[in-house]
């Protein structure tokens, strides 16, 4: 059985130089696989939106949704470190909501940590969760939540104006108390200069490789979600294809009267001749 890790073990990881790994997931199946795949941690990410409930986005999550997700993986991945996500409105209004929310997921879904989207304009719900005992992933650059503002899902940092607001967000964020930070859709070279100055565990998600390590969405990883794939992702499996023909084959088996066979049902105990002396004296009963 895999020990489940402490924040402690992502700070011994980053200072050892080995890269930590985690995915996107939201339900206690995929979970059990990625406990048995040795993942170093799994978020309950609030792509579940898209992924799960087939919006267009992440801003129609609720907190009731996150944390029913959550609890679904934490059961099939009872010693991973997980991440919960605060969906938008959680936090925004004000730093009790912020602290409450937190608390539900600490509570509720026996999380490790917290993680929020954004940097100076949230750095006091950050302090606020941080103080409240409670670890807090940051995240940065491209945030879903904030699409609407952005003009879409759009990669950040890529002129200089850009790179300084990420990085002034990276500088906000740590310095608010949050003990890693996740950077989403910049360049490189602004995940690169962010790695080297800060001294938590920087993770990307197109980003590029120079961090302490990467987090990719199951759903895009393993060929699942179908009506979008990011410039970043690399794809693992092909589960949609799988999945697809697997479902043609069940569809022909039935309508072929080929399943279920013989090994798939269950068998009478007795007699037989008993049956067919139950079956022709209830058969008056259907008639009345
Ligand atoms: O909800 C999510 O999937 C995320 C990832 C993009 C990191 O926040």
């Amino acid at each position: 059985m895999t020990k489940k890790k402490s924040i402690l073990d992502l700070y011994k990881m980053k200072e050892n130089g080995e890269k930590a790994v985690w995915i996107v997931l939201y339900d206690s199946c995929y979970a059990s696989y990625a406990e048995e795949a040795g993942m170093d941690m799994i978020l309950c990410g609030d792509s579940m939106g898209m992924i799960v409930y087939g919006h267009n986005g992440t801003v129609p999550v609720t907190m009731d949704m996150s944390i029913a997700h959550c609890q679904g993986v934490r059961r099939g991945a009872p010693n991973t470190y997980l991440i919960g996500d605060l969906p938008f409105g959680a936090y925004h209004a004000s730093t009790e909501d912020a602290v409450r929310n937190a608390v539900r997921f600490y509570k509720e879904a026996d999380v490790d940590a917290v993680k929020l989207e954004g940097g100076v304009a949230v750095a006091d719900k950050i302090k606020a969760i941080t103080e409240a005992g409670m670890v807090v992933f940051g995240h940065i650059g491209l945030t879903p939540q904030s699409s609407a503002s952005m003009g879409g899902f759009k990669a950040q940092g890529r002129t200089t104006d850009s790179a300084r607001a990420v990085i002034e967000d990276a500088i906000a964020v740590y310095k608010a108390g949050a003990r890693t930070l996740l950077l989403e859709g910049v360049p490189e070279e602004v995940c690169a200069y962010v790695h080297k100055m800060l001294p938590i565990p920087v993770y990307g998600i197109g980003a590029g490789v120079e961090c302490d390590g990467q987090v990719i969405l199951a759903a895009d990883s393993l060929g699942m979600y179908k009506n979008f794939t990011p410039k970043f992702v690399k794809k693992y499996a092909s589960i949609a294809e799988v999945a697809t023909k697997g479902m043609e084959d069940y569809i022909k088996d039935v309508k072929e009267g080929v399943f279920p066979g013989p090994e798939h049902k269950y068998k009478i105990s007795g007699d037989k001749g008993e049956f067919d002396k139950l079956f022709a004296e209830m058969e008056q009963y259907f008639k009345d």
